[in-house]
């Protein structure tokens, strides 16, 4: 009982004096509460030892901010006015999982199978940064001073994984397709009838920017809880300018505030809007004189991606606006030969795409093209669980030598499916992935399908400290054992988050 008042009244004292900081040290006042404080998180952070009220405060506040759904506060914003330096020690770790880069982008071939697995670890981070990785046996208690610990007896530890590929940011939802295509129809003709993309796009028309984010923030919170700490998230759910716009005005809001680390990718060629149904000319200049200008020269997205497929966008259509985005600094990404082999893959090589994603019928001239040009192939294996439209050729691809990823491609459409390890035990099976490719493919390779493999992807001095703890015996477990978030703890940016 007394306990229990002291926690109470010690996450209270904490509390007031966050709030307090934050007033002082942001524009914006806090919109919180208190029917959303989770007291409980008190007693589950007790292992990690505090060294200070500073760092104590630092850590309820990070805390609530993941707990609190209607908390407004910038999480990055605290931390970059908050000066504190705070170490951490993962001890313990039962199986350290580091999939090396080895100075490399991105791994091929064989080197997809090298995980760089150490059993008994340590890591010591500083700040956000990774700066010692080896076994128990070498860590100097030295080197232990003045850091939190975080014990990791009988984890699985690894990098955080990377989501390289989804539409997260929509309003409304689309449950009758699902059960409409089960019945036999298929996407195109949901599509043709005005359905899939094109009833979304309506929907976030009518949606505000604090609708949107209210319903991104569920899916964000839910996909940190699984494991993924950096996510790509794509527009092309307004298709004309305002709306491309308060989408990508709306995901970079989003970078700022979550504690998740988001790209943006502006894809106005995601489908031709209804009113330019008869004139989709019109619409690609639209995009090409319009839409690409405004949002480069802004700098509102990091990639420009256009859905090159039958019925959808021609190649040539699909080089014109590729190469207008990178004149103005958009590097190109692809939705490639998902419907058909219709020449995305090539085009993905010719122009030096950062990456070509889906390819479920890429040609064997595809596979070659993408192998010689480096472009990262980013599979979605969810999508063809669900479409049911056939799996794209990743044991085609690896061997090739292409660099392959594994995103969600989450979506109302053809993947409601946040879970990475789900796309890698998808992977596996149906892919006849490994599962050590299967977990670089979500790791590393997804890293640089997003060029974030020079600070995320790995767990190697000098990176960025994105790491999650697994309650699993060993890696292996991770696509065997589906179906379950084995997921108890995450290291984002080197802070230790609960959930
Ligand atoms: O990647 N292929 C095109 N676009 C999405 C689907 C988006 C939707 O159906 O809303 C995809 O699968
Ligand atoms: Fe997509």
């Amino acid at each position: 009982m007394i306990h229990n008042f002291l926690n109470v009244y010690c996450v209270l004292r904490e509390y007031i004096l966050f709030l307090m900081y934050a007033i002082s040290s942001c524009k914006s006042i806090p919109q919180v509460s208190f029917e959303c404080i989770n007291f409980s998180f008190w007693n589950q952070a007790s292992e990690v030892r505090l060294t200070s009220s500073q760092v104590a405060l630092l850590k309820v506040s990070r805390t609530l901010h993941c707990k609190m759904k209607c908390f407004s506060v910038s999480w990055k914003t605290f931390i970059k006015h908050s000066g504190i330096e705070l170490n951490l020690a993962l001890i313990n770790i039962k199986q350290l999982v580091t999939v090396p880069a080895r100075g490399k982008r991105v791994k091929t071939g064989a080197e997809m199978r090298d995980l760089g697995v150490l059993e008994n670890a340590a890591v010591i981070i500083e700040k956000d940064t990774i700066t010692w990785i080896g076994r128990m046996e070498e860590l100097s208690m030295g080197s232990l001073k003045e850091s939190d610990v975080l014990d990791c007896i009988d984890k699985v530890v690894m990098p955080g994984f990377v989501d390289p590929h989804t539409h997260l940011l929509f309003a409304g939802s689309r449950e009758d397709e699902f059960a409409m295509r089960n019945a036999g129809a298929t996407y195109k003709e949901i599509a043709d009838s005005g359905g899939g993309i094109l009833s979304t796009v309506a929907d976030v028309r009518d949606a505000t920017k604090r609708d949107l984010k209210k319903f991104a923030r569920r899916h964000l919170n839910a996909m940190m809880r699984h494991g993924t700490l950096t996510v790509e998230i794509k527009s092309g759910y307004g298709l004309d300018i305002e709306t491309e716009i308060k989408m990508l005005e709306t995901i970079s809001e989003l970078n700022e505030e979550e504690v998740i680390s988001i790209a943006g990718t502006f894809l106005g060629a995601h489908a031709v809007p209804p009113e330019y149904r008869d004139r989709k000319r019109e619409y690609v200049h639209e995009i090409t004189e319009r839409m690409i200008p405004y949002i480069g020269t802004k700098g509102l997205a990091n990639f420009c991606d256009v859905f090159c497929d039958d019925g959808f966008f021609t190649v040539s259509e699909s080089r014109e606006m590729l190469l207008q985005g990178k004149r103005f600094g958009l590097s190109p990404k692809i939705h490639a030969d998902e419907l058909s082999a219709s020449g995305g893959a090539e085009l993905a090589a010719e122009v030096g795409a950062v990456s070509a994603d889906h390819l479920e019928h890429v040609s064997d001239n595809g596979i070659a093209a993408l192998a010689k040009a480096g472009v990262v192939a980013t599979l979605l294996p969810g999508v063809s669980f669900v479409l049911n439209h056939g799996y794209a050729p990743a044991r085609k691809l690896i061997d090739a030598g292409v660099p392959v990823a594994i995103s969600t491609d989450f979506n109302p459409g053809s993947c409601m499916s946040y879970s990475m390890p789900m796309m890698m035990t998808i992977a596996c099976t149906q892919m006849h992935m490994t599962p050590e490719e299967a977990i670089t493919a979500s790791t590393l390779n997804a890293a640089a399908a997003i060029q974030q493999s020079d600070e995320t992807g790995s767990i190697e001095v000098g990176k960025k400290a994105d790491i999650i703890l697994l309650d699993l015996p060993n890696y292996k477990h991770l696509p065997y054992h589906f179906g379950e978030n084995h997921v108890v703890k995450v290291v984002k940016n080197g802070v230790v988050l609960e959930f």
